[in-house]
C-alpha cells in the first residue's frame, strides 16, 4: 500500500475495515478472529460509556497550534498521554516480529509501549532491538511457576523496561473455562505459517518447556497449552507481594474496576493502576472502565498512584473525556494491531497521528491552551432520563 493511500485513512474505524480486508488478502484471515474477539456487548457497553458523557467547551480562550502535549508516567517524559497497551501474539499480524515495529513506531513518536509477556518474542530478543530512545515496561502475569515471572523481570531490568505492568483480571481464561472457543474456520489458518508462541514461559507444569515453533492449526491451539496453563493460575495479592519484593521496578497493576480492589492496591504499595477490562475479554458483563474511573481514582486519592486507563479510545474527543475525568493517559489495543496488518510500523504510526490530532484539536476546540486545562468542567455525565 502506498504511503498517500496511508494518509487517505482518517479514522480508525477506517484503519479497522482496511485491517479485515487486508489479512484475509495475506492468508491471514485468522487474525482477524484473534484481535477481534472480546464480547460485544461488554465492548458495546465500553463504547456506549463515552458516549454518555458529553463535552462541555470553554470559549475564547485556546490557543493554536496547541502548545504542548508532554506528560510524565512515573517520571519519564513522554509526548502524548496516548500509549501502547500489551497485546500478545504480534507477530500472527505482522510476521516475524510485530512488536519490535510497534516500539520503533511508539519511539519514533515519543509515547510508552507496553511488550505483552506472551509474545512472539522472547523479551531479551525484544530489548535488545528495540530502538534505545524508547520508553518501554513489561507486562507479566503472575505465573503459576514463578521462574517464569522472574525472567520477564530480570529480563526487564537488564534491557532498560522502567517498570512492570502485572495483569490482574486473568485468574482463569474466560475463553476455555467457558467453553466458548474462538471459533476459527480451518480453512483460513494458513498451513505455511509457523510462528513461537510464548518463548517466555520455559517453565509449564514445573518442568523446563521446549521453545519451539507452532505451525498450522497448532498455532490456535497447540498441544501443550502454552502460557495460558501458566498464566491462568488465580494468583492472589500474596504473589504480587512476592513479587514487590523481588524488584526496584515500579509496579502497575493492569484491570482494576472497583474501589475496593483500587484500595488494595495501594496497601500492596503498587505504583500506579490501569483501569481496564482486557478489552473484554475476560469477564463480560463489568462496568465500563470509563465509568470505573471516578471510584477508582477516589479510592486511591492521597496515595501517588497514577491512574491509567483503555478499553475502546477510539476518538480524540475519548481520550479528552478520560482525562477530564482524571486519567493521567490512555492505552489502546486492537488499533496497534490494525495499524500494524495495515502497513507496519507506519500503519502504528499513522493510527497514532490519527489519535493524536484529533486529541489536540478536541482540547483546542474545548478552549484548553495546556493539559493543566482538562478537568471535570469539561464533561458532564448524560441523564439516563
Ligand atoms: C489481541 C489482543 C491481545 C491482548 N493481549 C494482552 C496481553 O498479553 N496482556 C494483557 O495484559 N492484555 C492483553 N490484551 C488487552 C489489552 O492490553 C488492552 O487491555 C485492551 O486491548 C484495550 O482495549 P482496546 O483493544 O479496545 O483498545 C490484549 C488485547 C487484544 C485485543
Amino acid at each position: 500500500m502506498a504511503d498517500s493511500t496511508l494518509i487517505k485513512l482518517k479514522s480508525l474505524q477506517e484503519f479497522e475495515e482496511v485491517a479485515i480486508q487486508k489479512l484475509p488478502e495475506r492468508g491471514l484471515g485468522f487474525a482477524v478472529t484473534y484481535i477481534t474477539f472480546g464480547d460485544k456487548r461488554t465492548r458495546r457497553e465500553m463504547q456506549k460509556a463515552f458516549n454518555r458523557y458529553w463535552l462541555q467547551p470553554n470559549v475564547l480562550t485556546a490557543r493554536q497550534p496547541f502548545p504542548s502535549t508532554w506528560t510524565t508516567l512515573l517520571g519519564q517524559p513522554i509526548r502524548i498521554p496516548i500509549c501502547i497497551a500489551p497485546t500478545a501474539d504480534q507477530a500472527v499480524v505482522a510476521p516475524p516480529d510485530g512488536d519490535i515495529l510497534t516500539a520503533q513506531a511508539a519511539a519514533e513518536l515519543g509515547t510508552l509501549m507496553i511488550y505483552s509477556s506472551v509474545s512472539n518474542l522472547r523479551i531479551d530478543e525484544f530489548g535488545s532491538k528495540v530502538p534505545p530512545n524508547g520508553l518501554h515496561w513489561a507486562q507479566t502475569y503472575l505465573f503459576k511457576d514463578k521462574r517464569n515471572t522472574l525472567h520477564i523481570v530480570r529480563n526487564a531490568e537488564k534491557y532498560g523496561f522502567k517498570a512492570i505492568v502485572v495483569t490482574a483480571d486473568s485468574p482463569v481464561d474466560y475463553i476455555s473455562s467457558s467453553g466458548r472457543g474462538e471459533e476459527v474456520d480451518e480453512q483460513i489458518v494458513p498451513s505455511e505459517m509457523t510462528i513461537t508462541i510464548s518463548p517466555n514461559v520455559a517453565y509449564l507444569k514445573g518442568k523446563a518447556r521446549e521453545s519451539r515453533k507452532y505451525s498450522d492449526h497448532e498455532l490456535w491451539n497447540p498441544s501443550d497449552g502454552t502460557a495460558y496453563f501458566e498464566a491462568f493460575c488465580a494468583p492472589t495479592w500474596e504473589d504480587l507481594a512476592w513479587l514487590k519484593g523481588q524488584t526496584k521496578l515500579p509496579i502497575v497493576l493492569k484491570g482494576i474496576l472497583t474501589a475496593k480492589a483500587a484500595k488494595l492496591a495501594v496497601k500492596a504499595g503498587v505504583d500506579a493502576i490501569i483501569v481496564s477490562c482486557h478489552g473484554g475479554r475476560q469477564l463480560p458483563g463489568v462496568q465500563p472502565p470509563l465509568f470505573a474511573l471516578p471510584e477508582v481514582l477516589e479510592a486511591v486519592k492521597g496515595s501517588k498512584i497514577e491512574v491509567y486507563l483503555d478499553g475502546e479510545i477510539r476518538f480524540g474527543s475519548d481520550v479528552v473525556k478520560a482525562l477530564a475525568l482524571g486519567a493521567r493517559a490512555v492505552f489502546i489495543g486492537r488499533p496497534v494491531l490494525w495499524g500494524l496488518a495495515v502497513k507496519r510500523k507506519e500503519g502504528v504510526k499513522r493510527v497514532l497521528q490519527i489519535l493524536e490530532d484529533e486529541f489536540k484539536t478536541v482540547l483546542t476546540m474545548c478552549g484548553c491552551s495546556s493539559l493543566q486545562d482538562v478537568d471535570s468542567s469539561l464533561v458532564k455525565l448524560k441523564s439516563l432520563f
